[in-house]
């Protein structure tokens, strides 16, 4: 067992955000799955939302996102998010990160729902700038220890305490060892989860391999609420192509003028959709892709910047632009063939402004909450925002509360006495790959009842199967994250099943109207 003050599960911006601002205060724990830098937050590529541009105001941003959100954000989240947006850039420069200058003042692009341009990035890889500064502050701080290669299973609650207590209290984690195979409990005064999205329960997605969904599903089995989670956003320009099947196309690319065409007939079709073209918010463009791969039976449709200035294009988007020239496509010349892919999910643990959720002492920060600002649709480049100001605000109220933090009491070993090592692997490969497929089929950008039904029906088919595996070998990584997707799916459809209208990235035939009020989503375990 290992005991620190705090137990932060995962090393992305939240994370990380949440670590540095502890680290002057108590002794922190950071774990993550993989390495430290396999989350999504290496991965960003268009950039991070604030008003900084003299034309722009907080209202116009704070509108945007409630606009895109269609109308279920909470606004006094949107409107903390938006107006603590300028600190958390200027802490990023001040840890280093080299965000594209013009003429001395901040380079501001533009991405879809976006009425005024206010995207700082560093090029187009935004996220791996962001990462290296984080990680670079984190190591170099003594009170932060950093422990990558650990599977956290499950929440170390009241009932894992050596003297039972139904309290509910969180004490920590149990995670897996990758390296070892043992597990151990990691103890603190207040545990933090950090852990992404649920991207990877659908078979095409943007998200690293790692988005099995594994805080939320945490959360959840320890008796938190989750909610919004039939939310789940499918961004519009994903890269279609055999081989490399997750490559984002930055949205940032239509902001700088790109534009969506029939591949057959080069008919530029975002106008019929909306009157803000290839500026629409994310499900709105989504949608017309996927109409026009399904209406036309194509594989993709195209997006073209080739029109603009070849050194234009090639200067700001450096990183796509030599991707794709491995690939054989030249952006400054020809298409892109993209399709749609699950993005983000803006669903999640339920949380409050200061990070708190359900239960004593378990705080939340970034994709795997839902805090209110996203609403039923996420603005472009307002997520690694969130897990900034997340990330400090869940800090700072744990160091506003050091005095009523008690220190961990003694807690129950991990017990493998009943279990044995796995002899029929094929069985995590099999249900990985069904449960993405499904997912993906019937609980994608356009759904049905009757289609969530068929996918409920498989989850409880699956459900026993996958428990009784859980229950009878010795975990693994691969193990760990099967049942959190399950569960994840589960939690999806479930609330896709309860939301009788269509709103946001939740569209049903069955329901395509607008109802008149908006309202969450909350699922009580
Ligand atoms: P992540 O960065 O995903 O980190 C999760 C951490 O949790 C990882 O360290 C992981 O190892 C750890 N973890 C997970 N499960 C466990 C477990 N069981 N045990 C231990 N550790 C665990 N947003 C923007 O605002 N702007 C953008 O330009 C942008 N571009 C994007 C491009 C791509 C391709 C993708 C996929 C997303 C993009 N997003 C963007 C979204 C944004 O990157 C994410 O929402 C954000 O980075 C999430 O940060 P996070 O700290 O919440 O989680
Ligand atoms: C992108 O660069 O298109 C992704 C931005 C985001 O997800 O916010």
């Amino acid at each position: 067992m290992s005991e620190y003050d705090i137990i932060i599960v995962g090393s992305g911006a939240a994370g990380l955000t949440a670590a540095i601002a502890l680290a002057d205060h108590c002794r922190v724990l950071v774990l993550a799955k993989g390495e430290l830098t396999g989350g999504s937050t290496a991965w960003a590529q268009g950039g991070i939302a604030a008003v900084l541009d003299a034309g722009d105001t907080f209202e116009n941003h704070i509108e945007d996102t409630m606009v895109a959100g269609a109308g279920l954000n909470r606004r006094e989240t949107v409107e903390f998010v938006v107006e603590n947006a300028p600190h958390a850039i200027e802490r990023l420069i001040e840890m280093g990160v080299p965000f594209n200058k013009e003429a001395e003042a901040l380079h501001l692009t533009r991405e879809g729902g976006h009425s005024h341009r206010r995207i700082v990035h560093v090029d187009d890889a935004t996220g791996w700038a962001v990462q290296a500064a984080l990680l670079k502050t984190a190591e170099a701080h003594a009170n932060i220890t950093l422990l990558p290669g650990q599977a956290c299973i499950d929440l170390i609650t009241g009932r894992h305490e050596e003297r039972y207590s139904g309290s509910g209290r969180v004490w920590g984690v149990y995670a897996l060892d990758e390296s070892t195979g043992t597990v151990h409990a990691h103890v603190g005064r207040a545990t933090i989860l950090a852990s992404g999205g649920a991207g990877r329960v659908y078979q095409f997605s943007t998200a690293p391999r790692g988005a099995t969904g594994d805080g939320i599903a945490m959360a959840w089995r320890a008796g938190a609420r989750v909610s919004n989670m039939e939310m789940m956003q499918f961004h519009p320009t994903c890269l279609y192509n055999l081989e490399v099947k997750n490559f984002l196309i930055t949205e940032a690319v239509r902001g700088e003028g790109g534009i969506l065409k029939h591949p057959v007939t080069g008919h530029r079709y975002m106008p019929d959709y909306d009157e803000r073209a290839e500026l629409a918010p994310r499900d709105v463009v989504a949608r017309a892709n996927d109409d026009q791969i399904k209406r036309s039976g194509l594989d993709f449709v195209h997006l073209d910047i080739s029109h603009k200035d070849p050194d234009f294009v090639a200067g700001h988007f450096p990183n796509i632009y030599e991707k794709l020239l491995t690939l054989g496509i030249d952006m400054t010349k020809q298409p892109i063939p993209v399709v749609p892919a699950q993005h983000y999910t803006c669903g999640g643990i339920l949380i409050d402004l200061a990070g708190r959720t359900d239960l004593p002492g378990l705080y939340a920060a970034g994709e795997c909450t839902e805090s209110g600002l996203h609403g039923a649709n996420r603005l472009a480049s307002n997520s690694l925002l969130e897990c900034f100001v997340f990330g400090e605000a869940a800090a700072k109220d744990i160091i506003a509360r050091w005095d009523q933090l008690d220190a961990p009491p003694p807690i129950r070993p991990w017990d493998e006495s009943r279990v044995t090592d796995s002899d029929e692997e094929v069985v995590i490969k099999q249900n990985w790959t069904e449960i993405r497929r499904f997912m993906w089929n019937y609980v994608g950008i356009v759904r049905t009842t009757k289609r969530l039904e068929r996918a409920q029906h498989r989850i409880k088919m699956m459900t026993g199967e996958i428990e009784d595996y859980y229950g009878h070998f010795r975990v693994t990584t691969d193990l760990i994250e099967l049942r959190n997707l399950l569960q994840c799916a589960d939690l999806i459809v479930k609330s896709a099943l309860h939301r009788k209208e269509s709103r946001g990235l939740h569209y049903t035939l069955d329901y395509p109207a607008l109802l008149p009020e908006a309202v969450d989503t909350v699922l009580v375990p």
